[in-house]
């Protein structure tokens, strides 16, 4: 079986005498003691991933907020926080999440299109570095909330520029068909209103194109469009202190040839060169991504006239991405079968009630009953996207460090599915 180096560094995952290890740990052993579905980061290769960015961008002054919603266990929160990172955050919970994991609020930026008043608040009243504005009428509203707090809130324009990122419609965020963002040419008649507003602060310019992106040009693109706006701000005297653009970094599922960070940044990097502002970067899935897998376990196997199942025990309430984007994930037997199975190809599915319910289809497996799978690169959007779908718990998260195993997230426990609900009386 060949080895498998799946991050950039050649740390995280790959086989030792026939045995899929994290690290130094094999996953047989993870499975025995913390049960299946499991999900298994390597901090190997999470702090890979993050040194990647930070000797990208070396020499300049840069800020890299992790977006909290690709992976937002607090253990990996921590990991980033302890590593210097900011983060980019959507929501109150995810502001929460950052401040209980030790994260610095004075590195958070806050984006996403529906901010509510409550979640304005929580964010000044923590004291973040800036709110992301995505729209006029959330301009007034964060206004009325900064002045009724006695405080100034500090902006950027979440600015459309309106370039195709080219990737998965779900996932492309920077044209102009989308909720997201300011159209490109109202941006700069809402800075001078923002200007004008007694409880804003304007700090920055923002943007976001995608997600998934392997070619760096529109990034670069967006970013040249982003500094013609900046020049003519500051040709009206609002002048500002940093730029963000966004995360979208792709990564490799399949075969892709996904950009090392110095790569993929080298373009933009290009256009930004000489500018006084501080860069503000948001990458989600290209630090957790390779680094994470879900380990599942076959429980049954069924051999038909048109196709072979493989149902294990992780579904796509576990992970949505196949089932939601049609996406592809390697899946891999964790031990070489000792029956000697011979290779077949297989529907991977879980037991969800679906027909989309899919991990992969037509994968070629040596498997039997009983034998553990391990489904890649799903350090990012696995977890976090997970549901209670047919009622089934949340699957744990482990850490592995080396040799050791934390365990960072245990399995729910089906009382707490409906810890909440109350019958009628
Ligand atoms: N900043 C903003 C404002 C975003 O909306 C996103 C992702 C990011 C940063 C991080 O982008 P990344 O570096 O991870 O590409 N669930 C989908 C991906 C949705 C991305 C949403 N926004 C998936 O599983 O592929």
């Amino acid at each position: 079986m060949s080895v498998h180096c799946f991050t950039p560094a050649g740390t995280g995952f790959g086989y030792r005498d026939g045995v899929l290890c994290a690290e130094e740990v094999p996953l047989p052993q993870i499975a025995a003691a913390y049960g299946t579905p499991c999900y298994v980061y390597s901090r190997a290769a999470l702090e890979a991933a993050y040194a990647g960015y930070v000797s990208a961008l070396a020499g300049r002054n840069a800020l890299i907020c992790y977006a909290v919603k690709a992976n937002s266990n607090l253990a990996i929160l921590n990991l980033f926080a302890r590593l210097g990172g900011g983060f980019d955050i959507v929501s109150g919970g995810e502001l929460a999440r950052v401040l209980t994991a030790g994260g610095d609020a004075a590195k958070v930026v806050f984006s996403g299109v529906g901010k509510s008043p409550d979640e304005m608040r929580a964010a000044l009243a923590a004291g973040i570095l800036c709110f992301n504005v995505e729209s006029a009428s959330e301009l007034a509203t964060l206004n009325d909330v900064a002045g009724s707090m006695g405080k100034r809130a500090p902006v950027s324009l979440r600015v459309n520029p309106d370039v195709d990122p080219k990737t998965h419609p779900y996932i492309a965020t920077g044209l102009r068909s989308t909720k997201f963002g300011i159209p490109f040419e109202e941006a700069l008649p809402l800075y001078r209103r923002a200007r004008d507003l007694p409880h804003i602060d304007i700090h920055g310019i923002d943007c976001h194109i995608g997600s998934q992106l392997l070619d760096p040009a529109p990034a670069a693109e967006a970013a040249a469009r982003l500094l013609g706006l900046v020049d003519a701000l500051a040709g009206e005297g609002i002048a500002l202190s940093h730029i963000d653009v966004g995360g979208g970094m792709g990564i490799r599922y399949r075969d892709e040839a996904a950009p090392a960070a110095s790569e993929y940044l080298a373009p933009l990097l290009g256009v930004l060169a000489g500018r006084r502002e501080r860069l503000l970067f948001e990458p989600g899935r290209s630090l957790v991504g390779n680094a994470g897998l879900l380990l599942a376990r076959v429980a049954v196997l069924k051999h038909g006239a048109e196709k072979n199942f493989a149902v294990v025990d992780a579904a796509m309430n576990d992970l949505a991405r196949p089932a939601l984007y049609e996406a592809w994930h390697d899946i891999v037997t964790v031990e070489v079968s000792p029956g000697g199975a011979a290779a077949k190809p297989y529907e991977v599915v879980g037991p969800v009630c679906e027909s989309g319910d899919f991990l992969g289809h037509d994968r070629p497996l040596a498997v039997d009953e009983g034998d553990l799978l391990a489904i890649l690169s799903a350090g990012a959007y696995g977890m976090a996207m997970s549901s209670n779908y047919n009622s089934r718990p949340r699957a744990a998260e482990v850490v592995v460090d080396g040799g050791r195993v934390h365990l960072v997230r245990e399995r729910e426990r089906i009382e707490q599915l409906f810890a909440g609900e109350r019958v009628l009386p």
